[in-house]
Order: C-alpha cells, then sequence, then structure tokens
C-alpha cells in the first residue's frame, strides 16, 4: 500500500496514524461487536465518543465554560444562513469583513435571506492580496454582528490579526468568524469571539460534520422563524443531538483531537510545525523564476498555498508530472486556475519537502 501525498484543500488529507486506528477500530469497537458507524447516537458508547471528543477540543483550544461546542452538519455553508437566523432576532444589520470568495458567499446568502447587509471593509480593490487593517473596518451604526473569514481557502489569504467588533459609537458588538481552513492550526485565543465555524473536512476530520463554537449568552439572539435545526439553542440543549448527528465524522474527529493531543503536543506545537512547512514552501516560490504567489507577506495563508507558473502552458505537466511523483491534488481552485497547495495539520513535513524538491526539479528542466 502507498498513500501518496496529498495537498487537497477539501476534504484533505487526514493524519495516517488516525486513519490506521479508525481502520484497528472498523470492524469491533473496543469488543462490542459493531462498528461505531453502527451504534446508537444515543447508547452510552457513542455518547462517551461524543463527550470525550468535546473535552479534548476544549482542551486543545482551551475554550472557556461559558462557550458551547456544537457538532452540526450541512457543511460550513448552512451556516452562512444558520448565523443570521441565530444573531439577528433583536434586529440590526449583519456586517463583513470581505477578504475573499468564501466570505462573498456569507455576505450573498445573508442578503438572499435577510435584504441589506453592511461590508465594514474589503480587499477587493487589491484583488484580495491584503487584508485591510483594523482602521479600515467601519461598522454600520446598527451592526448585530461582524463576521469574517480567518483564512481564505482559495485565495490563500489570512488575517494577521483578530479584528475588534465595535460600532462607530464604540458598542461591542460579537464578532463571528468562519475559520473553516485554519481551525486547530495554530492556539487561539476563543474568548475574543462570539461565534467560530468550521467545516470538519480540512483540520478536523471528514467532511459532513461542521463545529460550531458559541458563547452562551448569544443564544437568546434568534429569530423566531428559524428553522430548528439551524438553531444554536436547540444543538446546544441536545448536546448536538436534535436529530441523528453524523456519528462516524464525529467520532474520527475525536481521533484527530486525541492525535493532536498526544502524537503532536497539542496546538502550539503544531503551530510551529505548520509555520516551517509554509515558510520552506513560500521560500521555493520566492525564490524561483519559475513560481509565483501574489499574496502580501502578512496575509500569507500557512495553510492554503496558490501559486502561478510564469508560463501557463507548463500548468499542465506541471500537475501530470506531480501526479507521477505521487504529489495529488495541486491544481488551483476552479474559479481561479493555476496551483494551489493546502498544508493543513497532517500534511507533514516530508509531504512538503518532496513538494519543493519537485518544484525545483521541474523549474531546472522545464522552466
Ligand atoms: C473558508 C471556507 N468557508 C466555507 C466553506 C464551505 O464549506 P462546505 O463545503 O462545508 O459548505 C469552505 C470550503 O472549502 C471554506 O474553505
Amino acid at each position: 500500500m502507498t498513500r501518496h501525498y496529498n495537498f487537497c484543500a477539501g476534504p484533505a488529507a487526514l493524519p495516517t496514524a488516525v486513519l490506521k486506528r479508525a481502520r484497528d477500530e472498523l470492524l469491533d469497537y473496543h469488543g462490542h461487536g459493531l462498528s461505531v458507524m453502527e451504534m446508537s447516537h444515543r447508547g452510552e458508547d457513542f455518547v462517551a465518543i461524543a463527550e470525550r471528543s468535546e473535552v479534548d477540543l476544549r482542551e486543545l483550544l482551551a475554550i472557556p465554560d461559558n462557550y458551547r461546542v456544537l457538532f452540526t452538519q450541512g457543511g460550513a455553508s448552512l451556516q452562512f444562513a444558520a448565523l443570521p437566523y441565530n444573531l439577528l432576532g433583536a434586529g440590526g444589520r449583519a456586517n463583513f469583513v470581505h477578504t475573499g470568495i468564501w466570505g462573498k458567499k456569507a455576505i450573498s446568502e445573508t442578503r438572499h435571506l435577510f435584504g441589506d447587509v453592511h461590508v465594514a471593509a474589503s480587499s477587493e480593490e487589491n484583488g484580495h492580496s491584503a487584508v485591510p487593517r483594523q482602521q479600515e473596518i467601519v461598522l454600520s451604526a446598527d451592526a448585530a454582528y461582524l463576521h469574517y473569514t480567518a483564512n481564505e481557502t482559495i485565495g490563500g489569504l489570512a488575517f494577521d490579526y483578530i479584528p475588534e467588533a465595535v460600532r462607530p459609537d464604540g458598542t461591542p458588538v460579537p464578532l463571528v468568524c468562519d475559520m473553516s481552513s485554519s481551525i486547530l492550526s495554530a492556539p487561539l485565543d476563543v474568548a475574543k469571539f462570539g461565534v467560530i465555524y468550521a467545516g470538519a473536512q480540512k483540520n478536523i476530520g471528514p467532511a459532513g460534520l461542521v463545529v460550531v463554537i458559541v458563547r452562551d449568552d448569544l443564544l437568546d439572539r434568534a429569530r423566531d422563524d428559524m428553522p430548528t435545526l439551524f438553531g444554536y439553542r436547540a444543538l446546544a440543549e441536545a448536546g448536538s443531538m436534535v436529530n441523528t448527528p453524523a456519528t462516524y465524522s464525529w467520532y474520527l474527529a475525536g481521533l484527530v483531537f486525541d492525535w493532536l493531543k498526544q502524537d503532536i503536543g497539542g496546538l502550539t506545537a503544531m503551530a510551529a510545525i505548520n509555520a516551517r512547512k509554509a515558510a520552506r514552501l513560500y521560500a521555493a516560490i520566492d525564490g524561483s523564476g519559475l513560481y509565483a504567489n501574489p499574496v502580501t507577506l502578512r496575509n500569507r495563508s500557512r495553510m492554503n498555498v496558490p501559486f502561478v507558473l510564469a508560463d501557463p502552458r507548463l500548468e499542465r505537466p506541471f500537475l501530470e508530472e506531480a501526479e507521477a511523483a505521487g504529489l495529488l491534488n495541486l491544481k488551483g481552485h476552479r474559479s481561479v486556475g493555476g496551483m494551489r497547495a493546502s498544508l493543513y495539520n497532517a500534511v507533514s513535513e516530508a509531504a512538503v519537502e518532496a513538494l519543493t524538491d519537485f518544484m525545483a526539479d521541474f523549474e531546472k528542466r522545464r522552466g
């Protein structure tokens, strides 16, 4: 069996150790004679798995006690709709910082459902190559919350700071963050946020699961006309089991949290590894005459590294040869083209080294 190096943006590489453990536990979970996939979500074995995963996630991210952790479904995109339903109950407008395609989708969905939104700052003018600075973010007087995307997965554009969400009169409003492609890549000060949400299929586990971390005082801001399954209060009160949860994805997420704690040694250690991986790849890009990345240094993503080739005719051979060398999923998002290497937690330093060696060799031969 060969496991290739997988640079997919999502669903993304999972740690081999996690997959091996899942394999070993697949048919007969801990001597119970059945698979986790076949268990009742309300039975004591699955409830123990669910509780353990939450304890581990809380420990990894040092989540304060006044936050609820929800394990829900529908992809991060469903949260684009669930958020305004949960947070606009007392009126006001959703405010956004727009830094790329995912933020734009969140804006469009909110607009589609609730009409007017306020874009408090945007990096559209600079082609999403630099994130707006704090002083450029101007909320509306009626802001109900401020939403931003910590790491734009397609553009490879990442915030280098946590924005402050304050109305012009100085009133703070909840800060809401789509952290789908950067959660668990480094330690985080959760107390700065009202809501954090993340689709699982990058740094958490398989697709089919979404983690929402919500400050408990925000559970009372929901609109009355909200679909039941969107509701953070309902999910919190039911232990994320309003209906049948994505049990197997949830179990695998728990294995990933355990791997982060036991094998990696926590998020400070993970952040150091991620910093080395990104530094190696950006150095290879910046040091070459063939590859280029357009993002300003302070906002370069450590998770998703897009790059173009000076001669676009070389893109196809680059991808074909990379694949033949066991380097998979380097094609950029269909909306922007070019290349993209996603360096999530499960992508090893050896994988990045193999990629940069390949890039140097390709440039020597074809550049
Ligand atoms: C930052 C970000 N937000 C939202 C999404 C949408 O996630 P989903 O496909 O789970 O709805 C993605 C998907 O890649 C993403 O990268």
